[in-house]
C-alpha cells in the first residue's frame, strides 16, 4: 500500500526528515510515537502533499503510484486521508456542503454520478449518529468554533464518509474525552478491513488499547529508531523515549 524509502525533506531549507523508512501493506494498522518536534506531523504533511515542503530525496510508493508526483487531490482521490493534528477553520463554508463536496469530487474521479441529495442526507446523518455529531453541527461553518474534540470528529466522519484506503490520523486522540476517544476507536474500528490501511500518531498508549496497532514505530529526528509489535508502545510508556532511544 505505502512504501517509503529512505525519505528526506524540508521545510524553510531546514530538513526535518532525515532518511526514513516505512512501508504499510493492505490491512495493516501501524502506530507512529515520537518525541514533540521529531517529525511525525511533518511526515504526514509530506505525504498530503502540502505546499512549501521540498523532498531532498528518497521514494514514496503509494498503491503503484509515485506519491511524490501527484498533486493534492489526486492523493486524496486515490484513497489517501490525513486527520490534521490541528484541523483547519473554513468560515462561509457549512460542514455538510464541505462534506458533500468531498464526497463528490472523489466519485467525480471514479467516473460516478453526484450523490443524490437525499441519499447523501441519509448517509450523513447516520454517520455522525454513530460519531455522537449533532445535525446541528454539520450547518455551522466548517470547525469555526469547534471544540478542540469537536473538530477531532469532524475529521472522523470525513473520514468514514470518504472510505480512504490509507488513513493517517495526526493525533486524533489528542483533546477527546473518554467518551469521545472511545467513540472515535469505535469509528475507525468499524472502518478497518483487509483492504485498507492507518497510520496512527499518537503519544498515548491508551489510544492503542482501543485501535490496536500490528506495528508500532518510534520516530526520533526525522527517522525511524525503532520499531516493534504493541509491546513496543507498553515499553515506551514505562521507559520514555530517552531510555528506549539508548537500546535502539
Ligand atoms: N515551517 C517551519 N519552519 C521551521 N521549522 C519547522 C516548520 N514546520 C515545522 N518545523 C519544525 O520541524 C520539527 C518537526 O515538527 P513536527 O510538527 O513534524 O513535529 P511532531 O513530531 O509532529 O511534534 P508534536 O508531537 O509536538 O506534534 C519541529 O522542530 C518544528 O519546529
Ligand atoms: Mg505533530
Amino acid at each position: 500500500m505505502l512504501n517509503i524509502k529512505d525519505l528526506k525533506a524540508s521545510i524553510e531549507d531546514k530538513q526535518i526528515i532525515k532518511g526514513l523508512d516505512l512501508s504499510i501493506n493492505k490491512g495493516e494498522v501501524h502506530a507512529l510515537m515520537g518525541p514533540n518536534g521529531s517529525g511525525k506531523s511533518t511526515l504526514s504533511y509530506v505525504l498530503s502533499g502540502k505546499e512549501g515542503y521540498e523532498i531532498d530525496s528518497g521514494s514514496v510508493d503509494f498503491k503503484g503510484k509515485n506519491l511524490l508526483e501527484l498533486d493534492v487531490d489526486e492523493r486524496s482521490n486515490e484513497g489517501l486521508f490525513l486527520a490534521f493534528q490541528y484541523p483547519m477553520e473554513i468560515p462561509g463554508v457549512q460542514t455538510s456542503f464541505f462534506l458533500k463536496t468531498a464526497i463528490n469530487a472523489k466519485r467525480k474521479y471514479q467516473g460516478l454520478e453526484e450523490i443524490d441529495a437525499l441519499e447523501f442526507a441519509k448517509l450523513v446523518k447516520s454517520k455522525a449518529e454513530e460519531l455522537s455529531i449533532s445535525p446541528d453541527m454539520l450547518k455551522r461553518d466548517l470547525n469555526v468554533n469547534y471544540s478542540g474534540g469537536e473538530k477531532k470528529k469532524q475529521e472522523i466522519l470525513q473520514m468514514s464518509l470518504l472510505n480512504p484506503e490509507m488513513a493517517i490520523l495526526d493525533e486524533t486522540d489528542s483533546g477527546l474525552d473518554i467518551d469521545a476517544l472511545k467513540i472515535v476507536s469505535e469509528g475507525v474500528n468499524k472502518l478497518r478491513n483487509e483492504n485498507n490501511s492507518f497510520l496512527v500518531i499518537t503519544h498515548y498508549q491508551r489510544l492503542l488499547n482501543y485501535i490496536k496497532p500490528d506495528f508500532v514505530h518510534i520516530i526520533a529526528d526525522g527517522k525511524i529508531v525503532k520499531s516493534g509489535n504493541f509491546s513496543l508502545a507498553l515499553e515506551l510508556e514505562e521507559k520514555g523515549y530517552e531510555e528506549i532511544s539508548k537500546t535502539a
